[in-house]
C-alpha cells in the first residue's frame, strides 16, 4: 500500500502521516527529512549551495537513512544520527534552496522509490503525488492557513528551545512556499486525484481519521 501526502509546510504534514503509519503498522517516510539531512551535512562541509556540481556530488556521495525505533522516527546522515540538528532554522532556511536542484530530486527520488518499492509506505513531502508515487492507491493535499502553518512551526521551534519571531517566521515560509511552488522540477502543487484537507479549523487527530476513513473504506 502506498499512501502519499503532500502540502506546505506547517499544514500538519508529518504528524498526520506519522500517526496514519502506526495506526496502519507501516513505514513512515518524511522525504523533507532526507532533503533537510543532506542540506545539514552541506553546510557542516560549507559547501556553496549555488555550485551545482559541487551539490551533485554531495547527493551521490550521501548516504541518508531513516530507522524507526518504535519511539518515533531517526535519520542518520552517513551513519551519525541528525534527527534534531535538520530542525534547527539555519538548515529550515537553506533547505528550498537545496531542494530546488534538478540533478539533487532525481538521486532523492530514486532513494525514495527505492524505499518505497520495498515497503509499504505512508509518505510525505511536495511531490510524492505527482512525481515520486504517481501510482499511490491514495492521495492527500494538507493545507492551512499561513497564520495557522506559523503559529504550528513557531511552537515546534519553541519546544526544540528556540527563540521565536513568528513575523520573521511568517516571512520565511512564505519564501520557501514560493520556492517550492515554483521550481522547475517537483514543485508543490495539487493533483486533481488528490483529496485537499485544510486543516486550519481542525486539529490534527480530525485529519488523521478522515484519512484512516478513506483508506479503510477503499
Ligand atoms: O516538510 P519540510 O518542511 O521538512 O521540508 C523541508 C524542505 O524540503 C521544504 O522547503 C521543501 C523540501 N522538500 C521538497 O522539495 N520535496 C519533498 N518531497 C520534501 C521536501
Amino acid at each position: 500500500m502506498k499512501i502519499a501526502i503532500d502540502g506546505p509546510a506547517g499544514a500538519g504534514k508529518s504528524t498526520v502521516a506519522r500517526r496514519v503509519a502506526r495506526e496502519l503498522g507501516i513505514l513512515y517516510i518524511d522525504t523533507g527529512a532526507m532533503y533537510r539531512a543532506l542540506t545539514w551535512k552541506a553546510l557542516q562541509l560549507k559547501i556553496n549551495l549555488s555550485a551545482p556540481e559541487e551539490l551533485h556530488q554531495l547527493a551521490a556521495d550521501t548516504v541518508i537513512d531513516i530507522r524507526d525505533h518504535g519511539d518515533g522516527t531517526r535519520i542518520y546522515c552517513d551513519g551519525r544520527e541528525v534527527t534534531s540538528e535538520i530542525r534547527s532554522p539555519e538548515v529550515s532556511r537553506m533547505v528550498s534552496v537545496l531542494a530546488a536542484d534538478d540533478k539533487v530530486r532525481e538521486v532523492m527520488v530514486e532513494k525514495q522509490r527505492a524505499i518505497a518499492s520495498r515497503n509499504d509506505v505512508v509518505m510525505d513531502g511536495r511531490d510524492i503525488t505527482h512525481c515520486v508515487l504517481p501510482d499511490a492507491e491514495y492521495k492527500f493535499y494538507l493545507t492551512a492557513s499561513l497564520d495557522v502553518r506559523t503559529r504550528r512551526r513557531g511552537q515546534e521551534l519553541e519546544n526544540q528551545g528556540y527563540e521565536v519571531d513568528l513575523e520573521q517566521l511568517k516571512r520565511e515560509i512564505m519564501e520557501r512556499d514560493q520556492l517550492d511552488m515554483s521550481r522547475k522540477v517537483g514543485p508543490l502543487k495539487i493533483t486533481p486525484d488528490a483529496v485537499v484537507i485544510d486543516t486550519s479549523d481542525i486539529d490534527c487527530e480530525s485529519a488523521v481519521q478522515y484519512v484512516l476513513d478513506i483508506v479503510r473504506e477503499g
